[in-house]
């Protein structure tokens, strides 16, 4: 059965370009980003693992893990890696697992068998503390992603998990946060002591609580 948002992230053990990994020993209490691709030695997943290693300190700031997926063996992901420090200028340094039983494919749905019968999608799974998954996106072959929005939604993500907000459209660190419908103004004015602008009844905007 497919994952949902809401549902527990399936715990699995599998090899990687770091050594065997448990899922939930690996992410530890911190958010993660599980991600495949459908093919090593492939030009746009090249760009794409080139950029998630120039984005791992970003990722370490918000206290996320990154883990890659493809169906290739281990020793294709090592091999690959060579050309991703030539090509992209950055070493790979997070793992990347080596799916070649599509085990983990499985358990996440990656494989869409009406685009490609045996490639992984380019899925992303966005992971909480709680083990709880919190975004899904999937993007074809051919669309290489952009990890500035992945970025941005954890941001987010974070940013709801801590206070009573949500965030509105092209939201961006910083930027006016939502008060959601479910807080009155009553306890708003406890919980945003900064004020909010109320455009409607049910759309109230206030500066972001901890900038
Ligand atoms: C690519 O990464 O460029 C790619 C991978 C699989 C199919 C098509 C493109």
């Amino acid at each position: 059965m497919a994952v949902r948002l809401g549902d527990e992230a399936p715990n699995f053990t599998a090899e990687s370009t770091e050594g065997t990994i448990n899922l939930y020993d690996y992410l530890g209490d911190g958010w993660g980003v599980l991600f495949s691709h459908p093919k090593d030695f492939t030009p746009v997943c090249t760009t794409e693992l080139g950029r998630v290693a120039a984005l791992k300190p970003e990722f370490d700031k918000r206290n996320v893990k990154v883990i890659g997926l493809s169906v290739d063996p281990l020793d294709s992901h090592k091999n690959w890696a060579g050309d991703i420090a030539e090509t992209q200028g950055q070493e790979l340094n997070f793992p990347l697992i080596a799916d070649s039983d599509r085990k983990v494919a499985d358990l996440y749905d990656m494989i869409h068998p009406n685009a490609n019968d045996t490639l992984t999608v380019r899925s992303v799974f966005i992971i909480g503390p709680d083990k709880k998954v919190k975004l899904i996106i999937t993007y074809p072959a051919s669309t290489g992603r952009n990890f500035d929005e992945v970025l941005r939604v954890i941001d987010s993500l974070q940013l709801t998990a801590k206070h009573s907000v949500a965030t509105p459209v092209d939201w961006k660190q910083g930027d006016d946060v939502i008060i959601v419908p479910a807080v009155s103004d009553e306890d708003a004015k406890k919980k945003f002591p900064k004020g909010w602008k109320a455009l409607k009844p049910y759309l109230r905007i206030t500066p972001q609580p901890d900038k």
